[in-house]
């Protein structure tokens, strides 16, 4: 099918799968673009039409919850998820400055990944460790404490 062509078969068959097991269920939306999400990593607007298509969920509703929640994303993750939190704690800390040297030396913005493949950087707010402001995330593991010198050595940890 032309709409999802970027994804295996395979793929397909398990966004099938969970179109089955949460679709045709009314508040069974939220957990599926959930599910699909784990799977394929984002939820294009192709894999939104398809969804929308096989639940006869209007391809707009889809949309709307997509862009609502910030934890759905439209755009490829790369392998790495780097958050910089910017709350109060880190703002105050430097944050900002980590903002800056990841803009100038990736010559990109944030919620974008590197061409490469290597990073999605995006912004976080307090995740609850702000005695270890600043902090970066990546992959989910926290690091505390990081300067604008320190962060190329932890960044070189994730290949
Ligand atoms: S403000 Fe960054 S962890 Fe709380």
């Amino acid at each position: 099918m032309q709409a999802v062509l970027e994804f295996t078969k395979e793929q397909i068959d398990e966004v099938d799968g969970l179109i089955d097991r949460y679709g045709a269920h009314p508040s069974g939306l939220i957990p599926l673009l959930e599910k699909v999400q784990e799977l394929l990593g984002y939820l294009p607007l192709s894999i939104q039409e398809y969804i929308s298509e096989k639940t006869h969920i209007s391809p707009n509703r889809i949309y709307g919850v997509v862009t609502f929640y910030s934890f759905f994303t439209m755009e490829a993750r790369a392998r790495h998820r780097v958050q910089l939190c910017l709350g109060t704690a880190c703002y105050v800390k430097g944050a900002d400055a980590m903002v800056e040297k990841i803009e100038n030396d990736y010559q990109i913005n944030f919620g974008e990944s590197t061409e490469d493949g290597r990073f999605t950087f995006e912004k976080a707010r307090c995740v609850g460790a702000c005695g270890l402001a600043p902090v970066v995330i990546i992959d989910g593991e926290v690091f505390g404490k990081v300067t604008v010198d320190s962060l190329d050595g932890i960044l070189e940890q994730f290949a």
